[in-house]
């Protein structure tokens, strides 16, 4: 499985949105660009795939992401209320969606996976490395991605590219300082795993679109596809 992980941005998953970015700015890239950029490289390499997102993908699912991004509610959403629909989103996806995928011979995309709890509820919200593993563990049962793109942005810029498309989910309306640690925690997290490659997405959207094609074509080649 792969996964795209990136801080701030609220980007629609959809081919259309990306070519939006592509006649709106000539400088960065988001998600969905680089989603797309990886399925056309699958595409181009004969790989049957998926696509998942998180919070989401399967119809229970979808329902805990509206309620963990509405801004509508009436009482205070908790920090633990949001760290346990983050994982029971994805406890639902991986028995439902992704497993039975893997099982079928099927590579699956994640727009998000466990780095993004580990940043935002991990270093965001200040849950610490031990409540966060057990969460992990007894949700992912050792379950891991076998690369990880993670699309590097300064949180300033990642939330003003946020802002100038719409709405922001509640989440999004935090701070800056949480953010800042948001941003800390997948950089250190970054540092340490090896599955996880780290993309300058302040870059030209070209060029960061070509980092992204590079590292696919470099994961593809080490397996049977290649
Ligand atoms: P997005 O799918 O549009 O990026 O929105 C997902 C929102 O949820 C975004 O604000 C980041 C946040 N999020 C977490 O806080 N923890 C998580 O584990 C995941 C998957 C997303």
């Amino acid at each position: 499985m792969m996964q795209v992980s990136e801080p701030y941005e609220h980007v629609s998953h959809s081919l259309t949105h990306a070519f939006t970015l592509k006649s709106n700015r000539n400088y960065g890239a988001g998600k969905s660009s680089a989603i797309a950029v990886i399925e056309s490289t699958l595409i181009k390499h004969g790989i049957e795939y998926i696509n998942t997102r998180e919070p989401g993908g399967t119809p229970l699912a979808e329902s805990l992401r509206d309620m963990v991004k509405s801004v509508e509610h009436h009482e205070k959403l908790t920090e633990e209320t949001e760290l346990l629909l983050m994982y029971a989103s994805r406890s639902q996806l991986l028995a439902n969606k992704i497993l039975p995928a893997l099982a079928a011979g099927k590579w699956v995309i994640g727009d998000r996976h466990d780095l993004s709890s580990r940043a935002y509820q991990g270093g965001g919200r200040g849950f610490d490395e031990t409540i966060m593993n057990t969460i992990s563990d007894i949700t992912l049962k050792g379950f891991r991605p076998d690369i990880t793109l993670y699309l590097d942005i300064d949180p300033h810029i990642g939330l003003s590219r946020a802002k100038a498309r719409g709405d922001l989910d509640r989440i999004e309306l935090e701070k800056m300082d949480f953010f800042i640690r948001v941003h800390n925690k997948y950089r250190e997290l970054a540092e340490q795993d090896d599955s996880i490659i780290t993309v300058d997405a302040a870059q030209a959207m070209l060029t960061v679109h070509e980092d992204v094609e590079k590292a696919v074509i470099g994961f593809i080649a080490k397996t049977d596809k290649g």
